[in-house]
């Protein structure tokens, strides 16, 4: 490992508003048991008291990177805490050491997989998601995705029944998947976009703030797409099979096929 990433990791244990819980703080083996089961952190239901010492709403971004939203968001609206989520520590160091420097009272970070993301919210503790930029998974499974029946049932647990997901994407892979799940659930879609750029009625959120990523594709060429949608739903959610057509929206990604980043190296 790199000097520099060291030396990253090392400062990431300083700031105050970065939690980095150990795994097995929230993995544990049941007595008697072999299979692994996440347990709650104690953070859980607690975050307003414990971390920001308020009871203001809760806007998380999942896959933040750097944090360009929960900083750019948490600038804009001070009455609301933003929480970036990320397993990598190199560039959660980024927004953790920004938001140390200018003391922002209402940021924090978490270093956690997403997939143990209820560990860490408690019921209606949340008011909004952020998906910014994630990974498409185009040949991984549908399960990894952000936006899958999977992942919507775990945010569920945490979210307000009235909470906003919000997407934005360079995939339009990813943007018409979550279209398709959407329909499958008949989940309200209350914005949607394929060319924000190009989208007078978008949301100036959207447009006036960009992501380290999102300047990337910019300059790749590619249209951003958002889409806003709640996921109140009695039951589980429905997986969208045959009406989502793979074959096509993965033809219709283009240059983005061969630009790949998976979660799995740590930094
Ligand atoms: C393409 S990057 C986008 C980063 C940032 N949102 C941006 O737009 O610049 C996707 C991010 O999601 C994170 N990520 C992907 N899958 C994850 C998972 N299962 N758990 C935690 N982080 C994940 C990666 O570490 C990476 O930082």
């Amino acid at each position: 490992m790199g000097h520099g990433k060291l030396k990253k990791f090392a400062e990431n244990e300083t700031f105050r508003c970065l939690l980095q819980p150990d795994a097995s703080a929230i993995l544990a083996k049941e007595p008697g048991s072999k299979e692994l089961k996440l347990n709650d952190h104690p953070i859980k239901g607690h975050w307003g008291a414990e971390m920001f010492g308020n009871s203001n709403p809760i806007v998380l971004e999942l896959g933040c990177g750097k944090g360009d939203y929960t900083i750019a968001l948490a600038l804009r609206n001070p009455q609301i805490n933003y929480i970036g989520v990320d397993i990598k520590g190199a560039r959660l160091w980024k927004g953790a050491k920004y938001a140390t420097e200018n003391a922002l009272p209402n940021v924090a970070f978490l270093r956690t997989r997403i997939e143990f993301i209820d560990a860490f919210f408690g019921p209606g503790e949340v008011s909004e998601i952020w998906l910014t930029f994630s990974d498409p998974q185009l040949r991984g499974s549908e399960n990894a995705r952000l936006s899958s029946p999977l992942f919507l049932a775990r945010y569920r647990n945490f979210l307000r029944p009235d909470g906003i997901i919000h997407l934005k994407t360079d995939s339009r892979y990813l943007y018409e998947y979550t279209q398709a799940v959407c329909r499958a659930n008949h989940l309200p879609v209350l914005f949607q976009s394929t060319d924000v750029y190009h989208d007078t009625s978008c949301p100036e959120v959207v447009t006036q703030v960009q992501t380290f990523y999102e300047k990337m594709f910019l300059e790749m060429g590619l249209p951003i797409t958002y889409m806003a949608f709640t996921i109140g739903h009695e039951g589980p959610y429905a997986y969208p099979g045959d009406a989502f057509d793979h074959e096509k929206w993965l033809e219709a990604e283009g240059p983005r096929r061969s630009f790949s980043h998976q979660p799995t190296k740590r930094g």
